[in-house]
């Protein structure tokens, strides 16, 4: 690695909290909706989706981005055009320093679930989330945002997801609706993490 607290997953370049550039946004930016962190599901998302991969040059929207590790994942493997959306401002500036490392950029959209329409939403070729269920009232939002997404023509949607209750749930709503699959899943880089990703087709 070329310096401290730089590691490597799936191909892309990621930060430990410890790097000298994240410590110096911590100073100015406070994420408070825990996108404090790259949380581990982002790697299940992203083994998940080198196995079943969207095409070449895709539109990929990212709910929930965080700093963006999945987003950052999709526009370097697969050319995506890749827009994160988050409702915490403070998340994005640690997303633009993950992208620039990678050489790639992700459109920010600051917007909160419940506020994407069925036509921004239906616009993408595929939607992806990780941990982006981890509160009893996100179940919902979640859901009627698939639902939205489902309706303006989106094709796939793909959730992984350590395995909290409120994401169980959320698959159960879904597998009443559509056609779902959920698999157990797990991640070898940068180390093993196990947990589930759902996937929604349209
Ligand atoms: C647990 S973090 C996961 C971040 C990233 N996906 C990852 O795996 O590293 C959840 C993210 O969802 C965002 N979030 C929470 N509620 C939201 C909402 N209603 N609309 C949009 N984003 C939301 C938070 O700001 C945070 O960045």
């Amino acid at each position: 690695m070329p310096e401290a607290n730089v590691y490597q997953a799936y191909g892309i370049y990621l930060l430990h909290r410890q790097h000298r550039l994240i410590r110096r946004l911590m100073r100015i930016y406070e994420p408070t909706v825990h996108g404090h962190k790259l949380w581990r599901a982002s790697f299940l998302l992203m083994d998940y989706l080198q196995s079943h991969p969207p095409q070449k040059g895709s539109k990929v929207m990212e709910i929930g981005c965080g700093w963006g590790s999945a987003s950052v994942f999709c526009a370097r493997r697969f050319g995506a055009d890749v827009t994160g959306v988050d409702v915490d401002r403070d998340i994005f500036p640690f997303m633009d320093v993950i992208a620039a490392l990678n050489s790639v950029q992700i459109r920010p959209h600051r917007i909160r679930y419940e506020k994407l329409t069925a036509r921004c939403l239906g616009d993408q070729d595929l939607i992806i989330g990780s941990d982006v269920c981890f509160w009893d009232n996100l179940i919902q939002p979640v859901r009627n945002l698939i639902a939205r997404a489902l309706r303006g023509g989106t094709k796939r949607i793909v959730i992984a997801d350590p395995g909290r209750p409120t994401f169980y749930e959320l698959a159960d709503l879904c597998a009443k609706r559509w056609d779902v699959t959920l698999k157990e899943w797990y991640a070898v880089e940068p180390s093993r993490t196990t947990g589930e990703v759902l996937e929604i087709r349209g």
